[in-house]
């Protein structure tokens, strides 16, 4: 990763707030994630707010949700908001950026995290509706985060978005067509994305690796899926990655480390 501007762990000044450790970045940055209810998404919002930054997250859970804001204010002083909304709704999405928009003015991060794997079936298997809505929710689902948050960058020229792909973004694999599909045509939209935003932002596609969350478990079982990394372990690799970018890795195709190895498929 090329030297960042900015704040990164080492810079950051730690704080206690009612016994809860809370890290206080020294540059707070509004950071966006679609889907925080659980998962990845969920790690990272916690983590983020942890070293001071402010959360704007959204999922489809209102139970998840609600206990995550929980979890949010106990732990950290900001004002986080979340969201009770799909990422396929292109009008739900203008609605949440509106809202972000007369609250923050900008926003700093987009992480597109929301996404959905397919039943492990081969492609004749598939029912269309399946395949449709991992088309809807991976692909068009960042398409709306984009559509209306980018402009939120635009006034200042100043932003990282972090389009969450996979190994299944970069080879093929059995069982996976829908999800592979998806996940492909995230690094055909960052790589054209990227050549349209002006120099200051910076879109890249992110790896995460293997790591055992419902998804994992839902494609690999219970048993497998339990070997790999855990959300908290995965997350003090990736925040640091995410908040350490700049505009030198503009379109670039990244992997978190550490991703683990998958098994044979
Ligand atoms: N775990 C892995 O090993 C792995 C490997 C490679 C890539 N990834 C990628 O990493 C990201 C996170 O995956 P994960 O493992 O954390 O998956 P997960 O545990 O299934 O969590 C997915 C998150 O996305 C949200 N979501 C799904 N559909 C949504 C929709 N239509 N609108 C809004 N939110 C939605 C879910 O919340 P609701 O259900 O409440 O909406 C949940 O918070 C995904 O992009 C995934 O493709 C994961």
């Amino acid at each position: 990763m090329a030297s960042t501007k900015n704040s990164s762990k080492d810079e950051e000044l730690q704080e206690t707030n009612g016994g809860v450790e809370v890290i206080e970045a020294e540059t707070t940055k509004t950071i966006v994630i679609s889907g925080v209810s659980k998962g990845l998404g969920r790690a990272l919002a916690l983590e983020l707010a942890k070293r001071g930054h402010t959360i704007i997250g959204c999922g489809r859970d209102k139970i998840n949700l609600d206990s995550l804001q929980l979890q949010l204010s106990n732990s950290s002083p900001r004002n986080h908001l979340l969201f009770n909304l799909d990422v396929k709704s292109n009008e739900s999405v203008r609605e949440m950026a509106h809202t972000v928009r007369k609250k923050f003015g900008s926003i700093d991060i987009i992480v597109n995290n929301a996404a959905l794997v397919n039943a492990s079936l081969k492609l004749w298997e598939i029912p269309s509706e399946m395949f449709d809505n991992v088309i809807d929710i991976n692909i068009k689902g960042t398409a709306n985060m984009l559509r209306h948050f980018i402009p939120l960058m635009l006034p200042k020229n100043e932003g990282i978005i972090v389009n969450m792909s996979s190994l299944f973004g970069r080879i093929g694999a059995p069982h996976a067509s829908p999800y592979c599909s998806s996940k492909w045509a995230i690094e055909g939209l960052s790589k054209s994305v990227a050549k349209e935003v002006p120099n200051g932002i910076t879109i890249v596609t992110l790896d995460p690796g293997v790591i055992n969350t419902d998804m994992c478990v839902s494609f690999l079982g219970h048993h497998l899926a339990s070997q790999y990394q855990s959300p908290q372990e995965w997350v003090v690799k990736a925040a640091p990655m995410i908040l350490n970018l700049t505009t030198a890795d503009n379109g670039a195709t990244l992997i978190v480390p550490d991703p683990g190895v998958l098994p044979d498929l």
